[in-house]
């Protein structure tokens, strides 16, 4: 364990790990970008923002019409690209095959129970096609939004492709959500289609997805009809609703194998996502064509330095923007081979991604820090013995990556012989914003060291002001770029305050973070009441919400707790209604609720029961205190992250102030 202390907000001691790793030589040789002078010189370029990306968009993105406008910046609203058209599924596929390259392999696919498919470009095209046929059929044309409800299977991402390929915009809801949480997305969304299956697999046990469609549905009534893929076959096509439901297989079957991309507006929305803020209610992050293809197909080429050869597995589900933009759009966009896997990695047990990795010959393994301290915990001799030698770049996202898990992956997993790539960015900014690029920047563990090109970041104060090296402040982006997100999907207002009005003319990323003397960016994590739990987003406004809603409960404040696999796990601290007694069994009902509401994960790892909160004058919970108090009882095990919470405190206060 390091030391660390911080006085007047200054960090006065540094990290436990402090190598620096240079870019090994072989792999230097072949980057795109192979030396820290290269990139400092598209960097500094790449400083004429709009130039820069208006040549990007043209070299890296096939469009039908040229744009004439590259940004109107009408702050905080933006437009990249005006007058152009293009679509993102035809730049995902067809582009690809009329280059002569439709008989590569676009999907490799894993089933949990164990089963491969594998798709060509061709192939893949031809799927996307008959879906896109298939919902145009179910009354859904340009400009309409289809829900996505799906196990990780290749008929998500072709769904999701379909979707693209026809302009109506896809509200892709993890699996994991439960029922309520769907029917609140359907109808902020108000989706006028569900694309779903009947199960999907998870250790073993069936995810009951049509179930939960069919809870849903009464409560969001823009839902018209229900597309269902056969997956795990646990339930009879009798309990079906004969009107609303459709077979998948059968339709498509039906279908055409030929479908026009449509030509859209590049500000034509593409998806929503919809992620936790530090209210109770999700924010739908709406991104638009041309900029989130973009973001996405340049911050792939150049994050993971793509090769023709490569096979690459983003180990995300669909359901996040990761899956969206390093499983889906970046990738494909760039004719790379794609890996999926739907199930566990503890399925059917620890071996299972070395197992993937050796089979398939993965070069380039994406995942997150929470998954890589789960192996550690799990043990080496789940590894030993598999040829991870198909490796050649790691990368990391999520939430921020302790040292001890960085210096695993790279000696256990990379054999010592692999960059890594810590990447930040979020939902809103569409594609990686901080990250090393593999052949050019010397890392260190926990560090996700430089602004990506194009993109203008900053540590602040509250007034805007940048702080000065290593010391903590507020994470902001200055410029707009193509992929940031658009609006929060009918809410502008909520728009701008969130992400507009802390610092007046910057966006505000939630987060906390400093810089050092090499211009390294260290995150340090949410300033908000947003929780990361699992390299999951969590609001604890929703999980407190969610408490009150049961009966017994009076009043609830919740809050993280440093937690060694999981980076945070949350905890509850409730009040009960006069007459209840408080018992072991009341927490477990309480847990349930939880999970009931919004999905099981967000399952509370702790319910505590008081008497009271501890309140301000003005009546607003303490939070800081219970944070304390969280903490004080956990173990704190060796997570070096830990250290910067003081002056996450500090920066948490003084946007209480701002609020
Ligand atoms: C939040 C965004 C798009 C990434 C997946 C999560 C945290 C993300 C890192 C990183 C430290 C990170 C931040 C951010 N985060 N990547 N490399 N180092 N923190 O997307 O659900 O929108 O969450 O994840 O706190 O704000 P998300």
């Amino acid at each position: 364990m390091s030391e660390a202390g911080h006085a007047n907000g200054k960090i006065t001691s540094v990290l436990s790990e402090q190598r620096v790793f240079l870019p090994p030589p072989d792999f230097q040789k072949k980057a795109h970008v192979s030396s820290l002078d290269a990139y400092s010189k598209l960097r500094a370029h790449a400083a004429d923002s709009e130039t820069y990306w208006a040549a990007e968009a043209r070299e890296r993105l096939s469009w039908f019409q040229d744009f004439d406008q590259v940004l109107k910046w009408q702050a905080p609203f933006a437009q990249w690209f005006v007058g152009g058209k293009i679509n993102a599924s035809y730049n995902c596929l067809d582009r690809h095959v009329e280059a002569g390259r439709g008989d590569k392999t676009a999907l490799i696919w894993e089933g949990e129970p164990g089963e491969t498919r594998r798709y060509t470009y061709s192939q893949l095209l031809e799927e996307v096609c008959r879906c896109a046929q298939a919902i145009k059929q179910l009354d859904i044309t340009k400009g309409d939004r289809v829900t996505i409800y799906m196990p990780l299977i290749p008929e998500m991402l072709i769904a999701v492709l379909a979707c693209a390929r026809i302009g109506a915009p896809h509200s892709v809801v993890f699996g994991g959500f439960s029922a309520e949480a769907l029917a609140s997305r359907n109808n902020d969304a108000q989706a006028k289609l569900m694309i779903t299956a009947d199960g999907g697999y998870r250790r073993g046990n069936i995810v009951p997805l049509k179930e939960n469609v069919d809870a849903a549905l009464p409560h969001s009534p823009s839902v018209k009809n229900v597309l269902v893929v056969k997956r795990s076959g646990h339930i009879d096509r009798s309990t079906w609703h004969q009107e609303r439901d459709h077979d998948w297989h059968e339709m498509l079957a039906a279908q055409e194998p030929f479908c026009p991309a449509e030509p859209l507006d590049s500000e034509h929305p593409l998806f929503i996502l919809y992620t936790s803020g530090s209210t109770g209610k999700p924010k739908g992050i709406l991104h638009t064509t041309a900029g989130y293809l973009l973001g996405a197909t340049s911050s792939f080429h150049y994050i993971f330095d793509h090769r023709e050869e490569d096979i690459f597995w983003c180990t995300a589900d669909l359901g996040w923007i990761t899956g969206h933009t390093y499983v889906a759009y970046g990738p494909l966009a760039n004719g790379a081979t794609v890996l999926m896997y739907e199930g566990a990695p503890n399925a059917p047990d620890p071996s299972r991604f070395w197992k993937i990795i050796e089979r398939h010959k993965v070069s380039i393994l994406y995942t997150a820090p929470t998954a890589i301290r789960a192996f550690i915990k799990w043990g080496d001799e789940h590894i030993d013995g598999h040829d991870l030698s198909s490796l050649r770049l790691l990368g990391s996202v999520g939430e921020p990556i302790n040292p001890e898990a960085w210096t695993w992956y790279h000696s256990k997993i990379g054999g010592g012989r692999c960059p890594i790539v810590d990447t930040w960015w979020q939902t809103e900014t569409g594609s990686i914003m901080i990250s090393p690029l593999p052949g050019a920047t010397p890392t260190i563990p926990g560090t996700a060291t430089r602004p990506f090109f194009g993109i203008d970041v900053d540590v602040v104060d509250k007034h805007g002001v940048s702080v000065p090296d290593n010391t903590g402040g507020f994470l902001v982006i200055k410029k707009p770029w193509p992929s940031m997100l658009r609006n929060i999907y009918g809410d502008p207002e909520r728009y701008e305050h969130t992400y507009w009005s802390h610092i007046p003319g910057m966006y505000f990323t939630g987060d906390g973070a400093r810089r050092d003397s090499h211009g390294n960016f260290w995150i340090m994590g949410r300033i908000d009441d947003v929780l990361n739990v699992a390299g999951h987003r969590l609001s604890t406004m929703e999980i407190e919400s969610a408490l009150v809603s049961h009966p017994a409960v009076a009043e609830a404040a919740v809050v993280g707790k440093p937690d060694e696999i999981k980076g945070e796990s949350i905890c509850c601290f409730v009040t009960l209604e006069a007459k209840t007694q408080p018992s072991e069994l009341l927490k477990q009902e309480l847990r349930q609720h939880v999970a009931e509401q919004i999905g099981a994960l967000a399952r509370p790892d702790e319910v505590r029961f008081s008497d009271s909160l501890p309140k301000t004058r003005s009546g607003k919970i303490m939070r800081r205190l219970l944070r304390d108090i969280a903490a004080q009882r956990s173990s704190v095990g060796d997570m070096t992250t830990l250290e910067d919470f003081g002056v996450l405190e500090r920066l948490r206060a003084e946007d209480e102030e701002n609020a």
